[in-house]
């Protein structure tokens, strides 16, 4: 039984790099143009897959080429598919990305058959009892994540939440969560808190924790990671880098947080960890294409 289960999107990444953002209406000679395999779940899978984890991903596509291609990747990558089901009706979700000189990336998605991930497609998912860490994003169905919340509360499975992309999330989610792992913009939405710190990090943290969190890390770009339970705070510095493009670099800390947690490592072990694995994400192009090996790790 795998220990880790990745419940989310799949997506196909359409990437230009270029200079700079276009102005509505301007077009602009942008640099090179390449097609990616993408999108948040997948990302965390291959990620925690990467890094040393036994994963199962659920996740839906289209029955069209980029769908056959996704499974395929996912497979080469020792991931269990046998929940990544084929949606007769929508395309597999897709990803426009224009990464700037700085490395910054701008997303827009088409979600397709991952807005068809639904609890009906949970419910064929028995086997998901047996597992130890449950990761899930925002790019699918609320309706979806909150159906997978229920049982995982019930059968004490750490169950992750990386809000990604910032989406309201309910009272009964929050309550009781194993974590929650926004990044800096992520948190303000959740909050209400301009998070830029550590010490604003710090106050959103606490109020996702008096909304019944139990654990809380806010990643803060290039400034590192903040964890916060009832018990500890602290920050971990993220090493210097020379950003090529941050896309996926979120992803990789999930999916290296999985894998470090499963591992038995403490909260700073683990999230220094996750914060190398994302580190050395951003210095490459692309999403999956960025993800560290576990050998490159090395803390
Ligand atoms: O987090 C990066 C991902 O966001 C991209 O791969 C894109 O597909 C969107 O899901």
């Amino acid at each position: 039984m795998n220990k880790i289960w990745v419940i989310g999107s799949a997506n196909t990444d359409m990437v230009v790099k270029t200079d700079k953002l276009p102005l509505p209406g301007e077009t602009l000679l942008g640099g090179s143009f390449f097609i990616n395999a993408g999108g948040k779940g997948a990302n965390q899978a291959v990620a925690a897959a990467r890094l040393g984890g036994h994963v199962t991903l659920v996740a839906k596509v289209g029955k069209d080429l980029f769908g056959k291609e996704t499974i395929e990747g996912l497979k080469k990558e020792n991931i269990d598919t046998e929940y990544v089901f084929t949606d007769e009706n929508a395309p597999t979700g897709t990803a426009c990305i224009i990464v700037n000189a700085e490395g910054e990336n701008y997303i827009v998605v088409a979600p397709g058959a991952n807005a068809n991930l639904l609890p009906a497609d949970i419910e064929k998912v028995n086997p998901i009892s047996g597992a130890e860490i449950i990761l899930v994003q925002l790019e699918i169905p609320m309706a979806t994540i909150e159906y997978i919340a229920k049982p995982a509360k019930a059968h004490h499975q750490k169950l992750i939440i990386n809000p990604a992309p910032a989406r309201i999330l309910s009272n009964e989610l929050l309550a009781g969560l194993f974590l929650i792992t926004p990044n800096e913009t992520e948190a303000s939405f959740l909050t209400g808190i301009s998070v830029t710190d550590e010490t604003t990090a710090s106050e959103a943290a606490a109020v996702l924790l008096n909304q019944g969190v139990q654990n809380v890390i806010i990643t803060l770009g290039r400034q590192g990671a903040c964890f916060q339970n009832r018990e500890a705070k602290f920050l971990i510095e993220a090493p210097v880098v020379q950003a090529v493009d941050t896309t996926a670099a979120g992803d990789t800390f999930s999916g290296a947080l999985a894998v470090a947690l499963t591992e038995g490592m403490e909260w700073e072990k683990a999230i220094r960890f996750a914060v190398q694995a994302a580190s050395i994400s951003v210095t490459r192009m692309g999403a999956q294409a960025s993800v560290p090996y576990r050998k490159e790790i090395i803390i």
